[in-house]
């Protein structure tokens, strides 16, 4: 039985891939320093499994710690989500980005490269395309960041290539994460964003659920079909599942391997907005406002690349990420706290 080591396992895409990792038979050591997650979703986890994972407490730059968690535990693999996601928040403070992503991911690196652990699966993101030239994107788009959080993730990627072309012992799959909604069928674990949300679907779900009064959608003049802009939301699930086949494909050796993880279609704000409303039976109030700045028109996934080599293709359509995200919500309707 294979060990894990997930960091981030405690947020919203981690949690639901240690589930799917302990139904998969793996045995999962988790590592969070809870900063936008709390210890619940890990509890509810192992109850919706039936099974166990190791938890600590650590905070990726404390490397002392880290250090002591691989001499007393052998990972066969680590999967890596912790880090800070807010793009608006990395715009403020640009250097609790850079240490906490990027100098975060080098303490790790270090500390497996000490244990002789050389496989990673790095949560990596569509903002690595930055104002992207056409969708859909295949991976060889040119890349760009428009915001400090997407450096990150850009940084974090070139770095890792660079440790494999330094010694190929390394296996890393870079994962590129289109728009990640939804939750685990049960409504057992979700999406709890700190604060009021800066991500579509947590918002409309939130007015559903009374707590907010009203969405604004950004822009309703794009050379889109409907005028809002269009986007490739895919399920928390099918991206847990993409983690598995990833781990999967880094026992063959393949050295460094990237692939965008969406389902290939785009949604516009407004058809999400109806498909939620279809799911939920609740009629989400909304108001057009001016364009979000730095938002793209079109972001769409070519996934034809995790088709074919990883055998992975999201099966959930929108109505199944309303239905999901809304039992969710409606469940829990203060997100853990509730
Ligand atoms: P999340 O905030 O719910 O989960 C990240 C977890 O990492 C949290 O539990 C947080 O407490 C933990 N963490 C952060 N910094 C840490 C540190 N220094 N040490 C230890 N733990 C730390 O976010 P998520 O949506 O589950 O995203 C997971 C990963 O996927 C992130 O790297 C994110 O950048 C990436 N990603 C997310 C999206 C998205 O829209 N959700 C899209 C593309 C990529
Ligand atoms: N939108 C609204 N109103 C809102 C929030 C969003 O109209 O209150 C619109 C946006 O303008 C956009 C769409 O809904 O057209 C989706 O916006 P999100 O904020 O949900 O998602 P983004 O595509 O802007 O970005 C997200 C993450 C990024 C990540 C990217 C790709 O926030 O960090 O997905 O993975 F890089």
């Amino acid at each position: 039985m294979k060990s894990i080591l997930v960091t981030g396992g405690c947020g919203f895409i981690g949690s639901h891939t240690v589930l799917a990792l302990l139904q998969a038979g793996f045995n999962v050591c988790v590592i969070d320093n809870l900063y936008n997650s709390s210890y619940e979703s890990l509890k509810r986890v192992q109850k919706l499994a039936g099974k166990k994972t190791d938890f600590h407490q650590i905070d990726l730059r404390d490397k002392e710690k880290l250090k002591s968690l691989f001499d007393q535990s052998r990972f066969d693999a680590v999967v890596h989500f912790a880090g800070l996601k807010a793009v608006g928040e990395s715009m403020e403070k640009p250097l609790l980005y850079y240490s906490n992503n990027v100098y975060g991911t080098i303490n790790l690196c270090e500390v497996m490269k000490g244990a002789g652990v050389f496989d990673i699966v790095f949560s990596s993101s569509a903002t690595v395309y930055g104002n992207p030239e056409r969708s859909p994107i295949s991976e060889d788009q040119r890349l760009g960041a428009v915001n400090p959080y997407g450096q990150t993730k850009l940084i974090i990627e070139e770095m890792l290539r660079d440790l494999h072309r330094s010694d190929p012992q390394w296996n890393t799959a870079l994962l590129r994460y289109f728009n990640p909604v939804g939750a685990h069928k049960s409504g057992e674990i979700g999406e709890d964003p700190n604060g009021i949300p800066n991500n579509l679907m947590p918002f409309v779900s939130q007015v559903a659920v009374g707590k907010l009064d009203e969405l604004k959608v950004f822009g309703n003049d794009y050379p889109t079909r409907d005028g809002t802009g269009i986007r490739d939301y895919i399920h928390v699930s099918d991206l847990a599942n993409g983690h598995l086949k990833a781990l999967k494909k880094l026992a063959e050796n393949p050295g460094i391997v990237t692939y965008n993880l969406g389902t290939g279609k785009g949604a516009t704000v407004l058809e999400v907005i109806h498909a939620f409303e279809q799911a939920s039976n609740v009629k989400i109030p909304y108001k057009i406002a001016p364009r979000r700045p730095g938002d793209a028109a079109v972001t769409y996934a070519d996934s034809a690349k995790a088709e074919k080599e990883l055998g992975w293709k999201a099966e959930r359509d929108l109505e199944t990420m309303c239905r999901d995200a809304w039992n969710w919500q409606s469940k829990n309707p203060q997100g853990y706290d509730s």
